[in-house]
C-alpha cells in the first residue's frame, strides 16, 4: 500500500447497513487506503447506525428536517459541516434514501458516490429490483456512479451483472444483487482510493496500476 495516505469515508445511509458493512471489513483488511472516518443516517434506529457502533465507528442520526425525500435547507448544512469537520474525503451513499441537492454535492464536487440496485440507466429510483423483476429483464444487477443533481444519472464507475432466475420473488433478486454490491463497492472504492479511476465528462477509465 506504500505511502499512499488513507482516503476518509464518510457513509450515508437509511438501511440495515450491509454495504457499509462490507466496506469496514474491505477497510479493515488493511489492503487498501481508505478509513471510514463517520457514518451518518437520517433514521435514528436504523440498523446502519447500530451495525457501525458494534465496530466502534463513529456514528450519528442527522434529523433530515421537515421533507420526506430529501434533506431541509438546515439539514443539508448539518450534514455538511458534520462531513466536514471529521475531514471526509469521499462521500458514500450507502442505501441512503433521500436526494441530495445542489449546496450539498458542490460541497463535495465528484466526492459524492452512490450504489444502485440495477444496471443504470435501467430502472432508477425505488426498488429497482421489483421494477427489473415486473418489466421481465433477464440480466439486471448494480452500478457504482458519481452522484449528480438527477436521480440515479451521474457517471457510472462499475457495474455488475445479475442474473434473474425464472422462481425469483422481490425478495431473492434483491438478495442476489445485494450479494453483487457487497463486492462491488468495496472494490470501486478501492480502486477510488488508490486514484486507479480516471472521469471524464460521463465517461470513467480504469488506470493500471504501477508494476512492482
Ligand atoms: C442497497 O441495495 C442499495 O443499492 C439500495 O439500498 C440498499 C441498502 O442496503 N439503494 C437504493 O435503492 C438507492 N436508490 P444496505 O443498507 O443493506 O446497504
Amino acid at each position: 500500500m506504500g505511502n499512499i495516505p488513507k482516503t476518509r469515508l464518510g457513509i450515508l445511509g437509511s438501511g440495515k447497513g450491509s454495504n457499509m458493512a462490507a466496506i469496514a471489513e474491505a477497510c479493515r483488511s488493511g489492503q487498501f487506503p481508505m478509513e471510514i472516518a463517520l457514518v451518518l443516517s437520517d433514521i435514528e434506529d436504523s440498523g446502519i447506525l447500530a451495525r457501525a457502533r458494534e465496530r466502534g465507528l463513529p456514528a450519528r442520526f442527522i434529523a433530515p428536517g421537515r421533507f420526506r425525500t430529501k434533506l431541509d435547507e438546515e439539514a443539508e448544512r448539518q450534514y455538511v459541516q458534520t462531513l466536514q469537520t471529521a475531514r471526509v474525503d469521499l462521500v458514500v451513499l450507502a442505501g441512503f434514501m433521500r436526494i441530495l441537492k445542489g449546496e450539498f454535492l458542490r460541497a463535495f464536487p465528484q466526492r459524492v458516490v452512490n450504489i444502485h440496485p440495477s444496471l443504470l440507466p435501467s430502472f432508477p429510483g425505488l426498488e429497482s429490483w421489483r421494477q427489473a423483476l415486473d418489466y421481465g429483464v433477464k440480466v439486471t444487477g448494480c452500478t457504482v456512479h458519481l452522484a449528480d443533481p438527477g436521480i440515479d444519472t451521474g457517471p457510472i464507475l462499475a457495474q455488475q451483472t445479475v442474473p434473474v432466475l425464472d422462481d425469483d420473488t422481490p425478495a431473492t433478486l434483491h438478495e442476489r444483487i445485494q450479494q453483487a454490491e457487497r463486492v462491488l463497492y468495496p472494490a470501486t472504492l478501492a480502486a477510488l482510493a488508490q486514484g486507479n479511476i480516471r472521469i471524464e465528462g460521463r465517461r470513467t477509465f480504469r488506470i493500471a496500476p504501477p508494476q512492482g
